[in-house]
């Protein structure tokens, strides 16, 4: 060969190596077209196998969160460190499951904004924000959250606040097409949900039940965007026939008018693809009221609320169902999250699903063809009192409140398990549940327009009234009134039993992440994140994040080496009530690695919070109405003021400016920025000085140590006044 072809040969080479090295420069566009490119239908079924990367929200279509990886295991825990933080200057809930491939994250977080994230520098690539308007803050029941995005051959696949479902470029964060998913547009309906992906389309359902929403999922052609197939999880009025034939039978299972009320039945969490059986499982929501007493008046077991349905992957219609809860009455939905998995029970192999939903009961299905093959209950219940031969809850006297006294019934309606991720561990054989415990007081409300608006839905329809006598439930094990605790449970699915619990001090903790080394992995509600022996729960490592969490970890490869990283922020439903650390800080990604040394950010100085030296001289009646409008307008976002408040203010606690500035604030929407909405159209400024008077008048008792029985007891006396003669409502007239 002669000296310049080699010369050439070496030109051409070195020129292709330089483009080579251009084009897939970690973190350039280029880059993260090609890996997200990558993302098909093979990859996602292999999504079990490759677990270097996360593509879909429960890490493979089993959804188990059950990671092979094992360069981090107990060994070698002491030498994990933080790689990385990164602040995304946000201050409410973070609940994101994010996507990575090749070291990049996408991730989503509050009013449905998105990220992309190198995990080798922690330096954020783009963010795209989809202008949630603020205004609609009041139509969603639990904060503005949103749990993650969908992956697909270069798109990411967006649901937001306001119910509309956008494909984003991975690439740059561009707009390639979106939609909106309401069918109705008088029904208020939002997405908190991550979709996913099954054969080419994006599957995603609404939240919106405490509201007026009738539940349905639909599936989009993740090119075009157009309708596929549509599901829905409540039949219509019958006068106008039904979307698919199974509605009939279901429509049999109702009373009443219930179509003018919606029914619920959202599908606003689990969503899975079993490509085994080339089914779609939904997991359906609560009814809409939440009172079947109002919603399906003569009774009924009103499918397909609180129930899992199998639905054909292909065109969405039905194959079987399992109702979890007959004829909801408490908000127990059926939404949480549905783990696929092969268990050996009796000496056979059988092809389940596995679900803890709010209600109480850890359910194991056959997947074949929905038989129901064992249910128990994973945590303390006092609404049904076991599982009956005929897959029936067993329910206890008296747990329907139809008797008009105030039932306190366990679970709340937070569930003895929420939308908190649970994780499957192939070693253990164990369904590892983020729970909860808590009472909630039922109470029928003869007058439901009346009552509970604002962000809590107005047809959430308890009724609130603090002078209708209460039934207690006086088990050892029940969690009394006002008292409230998270619970990490170990559950052996084929025994249906607890193997193992660790009771924690906040009602609402993160996700959970367990993988192949023996770790078990969750951030909580104080700010630790730890990592736990997956057999015995005892903790291996912890790690102070600053502010609760509610995200689950995830794990991954970059480069060969194996990362952890953890969304913090504060926030949710039960996170604008409470908190457990000395001071919120803003939202930020933790990242860890072995021999990590990046140093943590800065840990505020504990808040000083203080309740107001304002006084009320106002007339009882009117403070007993400010607490009806609290009740009604603000408890949805507010917690009842003097508890301390979490990521939204607890009102007793304002400075002297905030008080004399309650009208701009409350009628005009001088905060709706922020997530505070305007009141005008609802509220006079006469309503705005009882509100007020019930909070100074809250704020001194509570500044005074008064004794919590005589505070309920004046607090009662005084609503029961304003119902007997209330004062002139404008909402009411
Ligand atoms: C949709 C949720 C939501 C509802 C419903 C809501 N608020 Fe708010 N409110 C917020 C948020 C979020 C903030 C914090 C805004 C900020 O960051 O400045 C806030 C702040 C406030 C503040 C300022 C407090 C302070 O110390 O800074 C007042 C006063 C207030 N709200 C009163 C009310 C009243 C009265 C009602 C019922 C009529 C109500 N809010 C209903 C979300 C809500």
């Amino acid at each position: 060969m002669r000296l310049t072809t080699i010369i050439f040969l070496a030109g051409i080479f070195a020129f292709n190596f330089y483009q080579c090295k251009q084009s897939t420069l970690p973190g350039s566009s280029e880059h993260l077209e090609t890996i997200t490119a990558a993302i098909s239908d093979d990859a996602l079924m292999n999504a079990d196998v490759n677990h270097g990367n996360w593509t879909t929200y429960g890490l493979n279509y089993r959804e188990d969160r059950h990671s092979e990886l094992d360069q981090i295991n107990k060994d070698n825990l002491e030498q994990l460190g933080l790689a990385w933080t990164l602040d995304l200057g946000t201050k409410r809930g973070i609940q994101t499951t994010p996507l990575i491939v090749d070291g990049i994250l996408f991730a989503t977080g509050p009013w449905s904004v998105v990220w992309a994230i190198d995990a080798r520098t922690g330096q954020q690539l783009w963010r795209y924000d989809p202008k949630v308007p603020r205004e609609k803050v009041t139509e969603f029941c639990c904060g503005v959250i949103n749990r993650g995005l969908a992956m697909y051959e270069g798109d990411l696949f967006l649901g937001t606040l306001d119910a509309r479902l956008i494909s984003l470029n991975a690439e740059d964060g561009s707009v390639n097409w979106e939609i909106n998913t309401k069918n109705d547009e008088s029904r208020i309906l939002s997405i908190t949900g991550a979709p996913r992906i099954a054969k080419g389309r994006v599957i995603i359902g609404n939240g919106g039940a405490e509201f007026n929403a009738r539940g349905y999922v639909s599936a989009f052609n993740a090119k075009t965007g157009d309708l596929a197939w549509r599901f829905f999880t409540v039949p219509g009025n019958p006068a106008d026939g039904f979307e698919h034939s199974d509605l009939e039978d279901a429509a049999n299972t109702w009373t009443g008018e219930w179509w003018t009320q919606g029914g619920g039945g959202t599908v606003w969490d689990a969503i899975v693809y079993d490509p085994e059986f080339n089914n779609i499982y939904i997991g359906v929501g609560n009814g809409s009221h939440w009172d079947r007493q109002i919603r399906s008046p003569q009774g009924g077991d009103n499918l397909y609320l609180s129930s899992i349905v199998a639905l054909d992957a292909d065109d969405g219609s039905y194959k079987w169902h399992y109702q979890t809860t007959p004829g909801d009455t408490w908000d127990y939905t059926a939404t949480q999250h549905i783990l696929l998995a092969d268990l050996e029970i009796d000496g056979q192999e059988r092809k389940v699903l596995m679900q803890a939903p709010k209600n109480g009961f850890f359910y194991v299905i056959d997947r074949s063809g929905g038989e129901l093959i064992s249910a128990d209950a994973y945590t303390y219940m006092n609404w049904a009192t076991g599982m009956g031969e005929d897959g029936r809850p067993i329910e206890a006297p008296g747990a329907r409140y139809e008797d008009g006294l105030t039932h306190w019934i366990t679970p709340s309606t937070l569930g003895g398990h929420n939308w908190q991720p649970m994780t499957y561990s192939k070693r253990t054989g164990y369904v590892y549940i983020p729970g909860a415990v808590e009472a909630e007081p039922y109470q029928h409300n003869p007058n439901p327009e009346t009552t509970l608006a604002g962000a809590l839905g107005a047809q959430v329809s308890l009724a609130g009234r603090l002078y209708v006598p209460p039934v207690f439930d006086t088990h050892p094990e029940a969690p009394q009134p006002g008292m409230a605790y998270g619970q990490l449970i170990a559950y052996d699915p084929v025994k249906q039993e607890k193997v193992w619990s660790v009771r924690q001090a906040f009602h609402s903790n993160g996700g959970l992440l367990s993988t192949t080394t023996g770790l078990l992995m969750q951030g909580d509600a104080q700010g630790i994140f730890s990592i736990r022996d997956d057999e015995t729960g005892d903790i291996l490592w912890e790690y102070d994040v600053r502010s609760g969490v509610i995200a689950p970890p995830v794990t991954y490869m970059v480069d060969g080496e194996q990362h952890i990283t953890l969304f913090v922020g504060w926030g949710g439903r039960i996170g604008q009530f409470g908190n457990a650390v000395d001071r919120i800080h803003p939202g930020t990604v933790y990242t860890f690695k072995l021999g990590g040394e990046a140093e943590a950010p800065e840990k505020l100085p504990p808040l000083e919070k203080s309740y107001t030296t304002l006084t009320t001289d106002a007339a009882q009646v009117n403070i007993g109405e400010g607490f009806n409008i609290f009740v009604q307008y603000c408890i949805g976002c507010h917690v009842n003021p003097g508890m301390g408040g979490g990521a939204i203010p607890d009102l007793t606690m304002s400075s002297d400016g905030i008080y004399n500035a309650y009208n701009s604030i409350i009628l005009d929407g001088q905060l709706s920025s922020e997530g505070m909405p305007a009141f005008g159209e609802y509220l006079t400024e006469e309503e705005v000085e009882d509100l007020k008077s019930y909070i100074l008048y809250t704020a001194e008792a509570f500044r005074n140590q008064m004794n919590p029985l005589e505070y309920m007891t004046n607090l009662a006396t005084m609503q029961y006044m304003a119902d007997m003669n209330p004062p002139k409502r404008k909402n009411i007239e």
